[in-house]
């Protein structure tokens, strides 16, 4: 399997996920990993049109549409946690999503993907956090 967008590592032992901003190319930067490696997915996404075009290629998952910070707090409320977390945010939400990186880790039993910026790059080399080489960055924490 592919290294990218994500280490294997971060999918080992990992059998459910959700996944935040999940529609935008129908999951080719990300989802598309998580269901080859058999991982059963939630996929949030606020485009209802892209969702639509997308659920058939993903047969085992379920889909929401609606926004992905109101489901972020909704589920963390409501304790629900799942093995791996990605978010794959457009640009201008890297430091919106980056903020709200205890309550995406607070979802994770075992691995979060976020996607971010270099701003948050840095900031996330200097906490010692596990950062992977990409385009425009992903923080990985895995544990
Ligand atoms: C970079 S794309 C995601 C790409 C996706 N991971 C893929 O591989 O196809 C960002 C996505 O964020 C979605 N989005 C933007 N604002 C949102 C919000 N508030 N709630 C949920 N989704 C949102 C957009 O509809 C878009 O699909």
């Amino acid at each position: 399997m592919s290294e990218k967008p994500f280490p294997i590592a971060a999918l080992a032992g990992c059998e459910n996920a959700v996944c935040f901003f999940c529609a935008g190319f129908y999951g080719e930067n990300a989802e598309e990993h998580v269901r080859d490696a058999g991982i059963d997915g939630l996929g949030i996404d606020i485009d209802e049109e892209r969702i639509v075009m997308m659920a058939p290629l993903f047969p085992r998952w379920q889909f929401v549409i609606g926004d992905a910070y109101e489901w972020l707090e909704a589920l963390v409320s409501r304790e629900v946690t799942f093995d791996l977390v990605t978010a794959d945010p457009q640009i201008n939400q890297f430091a919106r999503c980056w903020d709200l990186r205890e309550d995406f880790l607070a979802l994770s039993d075992r691995a979060l993907v976020l996607g971010i910026g270099d701003k948050q790059l840095r900031e996330a080399r200097r906490a010692g956090a596990s950062v992977m080489p990409r385009a425009k960055g992903s923080w990985w924490a895995s544990w």
